[in-house]
């Protein structure tokens, strides 16, 4: 048996107890099991299951609607055990109202086994909460996962405060200045590859390997391994809707402990040999004690998970929008459009469909109260299209005018640190795809990404010329 510093016996200890295969069969038959009921939920037309199933899933705007509807501005209920919010007001709402939180009230994880809230699966009039990586760590089979460390997306204050108060000089607009050079060199060079060949992947081509390049330089990181980048960012950004399969579980795992390893060791040579870039900061920040390795290591990952699909996706979707509805030709003409189709699409058809939080105390939204403890499904995406908030707002417009900010990148103390260098990146790849090749067309079968929370086209084949 294993034991931490404190001597006290670590959670890894329990984990490697069970024979892998029966852990696999356990893990396994779980996730079977969840999906069947969610599935039956779901054709019974119950809208938060059929966010999480296809065919709904592949386009969610009518179930959001539908939502809209049934919430009347406040929540709105689910056989699922999951309430969620749709509407524009109460999106916003949720995300500023400091009783809610990303964990518990007493400090505790989601489906902490110690916790008696989840034990006992309070929730609002008995519904269930859930979490961003949808573990359940009580089941044995699940409990052979590393949870994922989603850093400050998985704190509340007063930790949330001061780590995010430590990540926010990496995103200094002087830095902007620097990374945007950085994005349009190698946007030039990918398109340069693409052009070469004539048909290429929109996703693969382009949109994934930019944001890897872009965060390899914030983080400082030589020699970058893109495929590998890609490998680990698609694995921990499929887990943000839960584990999908066994093979995902170990895929999560393997990519978690590679990333430890690189970021563990990324530290150690930035403390011999210290630089400008955030890692030489941090490590400062290490041996001052103002923050553990641990949490150096976390904030690390989630800068290159927080940073990679979610970008990678916006420049799918507005390249997808801005063919389908004719306006190609718009951003062709003009390519300082792209500001707006950038704009747009975070409103129209954001990347991050949704994230969750936890009342800390009793609240009441919209006549309905949900009660400590429970979890709410914030919809971001459904405010985008919600018209109380956004005029005729399933009709996509690169020349909107703006007038409600979206919640593209959330609300509140998690409004994304990203969102200026996410905006410049899109902007960037967008302008010189339309400047280079602006007579760029769909060359096959767009392929969805299989996700309810981050939604983006995983292939998308295209012709540039
Ligand atoms: C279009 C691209 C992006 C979108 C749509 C997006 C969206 C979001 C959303 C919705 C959240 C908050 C989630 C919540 O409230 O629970 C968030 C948080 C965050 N994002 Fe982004 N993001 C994008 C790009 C980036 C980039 C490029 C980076 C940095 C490299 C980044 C870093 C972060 C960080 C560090 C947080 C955590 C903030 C906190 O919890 O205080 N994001 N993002």
């Amino acid at each position: 048996m294993t034991t931490d510093q404190a001597g006290t016996r670590t959670r890894r200890t329990r984990r490697t107890s069970l024979p892998r295969w029966r852990a696999d069969l356990r893990l396994g038959t779980r996730i079977a099991v969840m999906r069947a009921g969610g599935l039956a939920l779901a054709l019974r037309g119950d809208p938060v299951a059929r966010l999480m199933h296809k065919p709904w899933r592949l386009d969610p705007y009518p179930t959001y609607a539908a939502l809209r509807a049934a919430a009347a501005g406040g929540v709105a209920r689910s056989r699922t055990g999951i309430n969620a919010v749709a509407t524009h007001e109460a999106c916003t709402a949720v995300l500023r109202d400091r009783r809610f939180g990303v964990r518990l009230a007493d400090g505790r994880m989601p489906f902490d086994p110690t916790s008696d809230a989840q034990r006992s699966g309070a929730g609002a009039d008995g519904n269930g909460t859930s979490t961003a990586s949808g573990q359940d760590p009580t089941d044995p089979g699940t409990a052979l996962i590393e949870p994922i460390d989603l850093s400050l997306l998985s704190l509340d204050p007063p930790d949330h405060t001061r780590l995010r108060r430590l990540a926010q000089p990496t995103f200094a607009p002087r830095r902007l200045a620097q990374y945007r050079d950085t994005a349009r060199e190698v946007t030039g060079r990918l398109l340069d590859d693409a052009a070469a060949r004539g048909s290429f992947d929109l996703t693969t081509d382009l949109a994934a390997p930019l944001p890897i390049s872009v965060i390899a330089e914030l983080l400082a990181i030589p020699h970058v391994d893109t495929p590998r980048f890609a490998r680990w960012g698609r694995a921990l950004g499929a887990a943000l809707d839960g584990v999908r399969s066994v093979r995902h579980a170990h895929a999560l795992s393997r990519a978690t402990a590679d990333l430890r390893a690189l970021f563990g060791d990324l530290v150690e040579r930035r403390r011999a040999d210290p630089g400008e870039d955030v890692i030489s900061q941090l490590v400062h920040e290490l041996d001052e004690g103002t923050l553990t390795l641990d949490e150096l290591v976390s904030l690390a990952q989630l800068l290159l998970v927080a940073g990679f699909e979610t970008t990678t996706n916006l420049v799918g979707n507005a390249v997808r929008a801005l063919q389908a509805t004719g306006t190609w030709g718009d951003l062709v003409a003009d390519p300082g459009l792209a500001v707006g189709a950038v704009e747009e699409t975070l409103r129209f058809d954001p990347p991050v469909q949704l994230t969750a939080r936890f009342a800390h105390e009793d609240v009441e939204i919209g006549g309905r109260t949900l009660r400590r403890d429970s979890g709410v499904l914030v919809l971001l995406a459904s405010a985008g299209r919600d018209p109380a908030a956004h005029r005729d707002p399933d009709r996509f417009d690169p020349r909107r005018e703006q007038t409600t900010p979206h919640l593209a990148f959330s609300g509140g103390a998690h409004y994304c640190l990203g969102a200026a260098l996410a905006r410049m990146e899109g902007e960037v790849a967008l302008e010189m795809l339309a400047e280079r090749m602006p007579r760029l067309r769909p060359a096959g079968r767009i392929v969805p990404r299989v996700a309810t929370v981050l939604r983006g086209p995983r292939n998308f084949p295209v012709r540039a010329a």
